[in-house]
């Protein structure tokens, strides 16, 4: 097949990913993409380092074995622990990671505290310790780690009772007229969007990464020129390492939501 015809890889520890391929979909309809999702060995965020940079290795391997001509890390920890050894180990294959989008939050010059929730790994690697420095004279930042989390997202939960309790906890700490806006730090986190600005108000921005990482994978695939000729609409193929049924049906249940 044609190099600029081979599908795009995606990668996250389940469906969390799905949020930044949605955005990738968006500015990029013609091009295939297969999604691996790690659920069987999910939650990245409470494993160590290592476990993770190894479980992100072989999650590329598996994608570059379906001959995928670049790769989406679309998972914030899985780029903290891995992203830097990947560029090393794949020189020449384009890669993108993602990484809690500070920069927008800052440049809103919003008055108050930006949030940051995320995992415990994310906000404890030095990728996001380089991130805080580097603003962190502009802004109040506060990181939130959110243990727990992705599970409520993994089990199809984004609404109701428990997320609304849990999120109740973690935003509550916060006054509400003090919070400028919050980050979501972890690409699980934009399917429970809606019932965060339930909670804090419509007035809080609330801000991920996701289209500003598909807009990246497009022009490092555009640099080598690999953007598809297509004018069909791609197919889209989701794998998931659990192999349990329901997960591959949320997966699809959330491209299209
Ligand atoms: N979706 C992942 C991220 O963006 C993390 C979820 C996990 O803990 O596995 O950080």
């Amino acid at each position: 097949m044609d190099n600029k015809n081979r599908p795009i890889g995606f990668f996250d520890s389940g469906v969390g990913g799905l949020s930044v391929l949605k955005e990738a979909i968006k500015i990029m309809p013609n091009e295939d993409y297969i999604y691996f999702g790690d659920s069987k060995n999910a939650p990245y965020g409470m494993k160590s380092v290592e476990e993770v940079r190894e479980l992100t290795f072989k999650a590329v391997e598996f994608l570059l074995s379906k001959g995928v001509k670049g790769i989406a890390i679309a998972c914030n920890t899985a780029t903290s622990a891995a992203v830097a050894d990947l560029r090393k180990v794949y020189p020449n294959l384009p890669l993108v990671g993602i990484e809690p989008a500070l920069k927008p939050a800052v440049e809103l010059n919003n008055k108050g505290d930006i949030l940051i929730m995320a995992t415990a790994m994310t906000l404890k690697e030095a990728k996001f310790k380089r991130l805080m420095e580097k603003y962190k004279d502009r802004a109040s930042i506060i990181p939130v780690p959110c243990p727990g989390l992705m599970e409520f997202i993994e089990a199809g939960k984004f609404e109701g009772k428990e997320v609304e309790e849990y999120l109740l906890d973690k935003i509550n700490t916060y006054k509400k007229g003090e919070i400028a806006s919050i980050v979501l730090g972890c690409t699980h986190y934009p399917f429970i969007k809606e019932t965060l600005v339930n909670i804090v108000g419509k007035d809080v921005e609330i801000i991920d990464g996701g289209l500003g990482t598909a807009k990246e994978l497009r022009r490092r695939l555009n640099e080598k020129n690999l953007l598809t000729d297509s004018t069909n609409e791609g197919k889209i193929n989701v794998i998931n390492s659990s192999n349990k049924d329901e997960i591959i049906e949320l997966s699809y249940r959330l491209l299209k939501g």
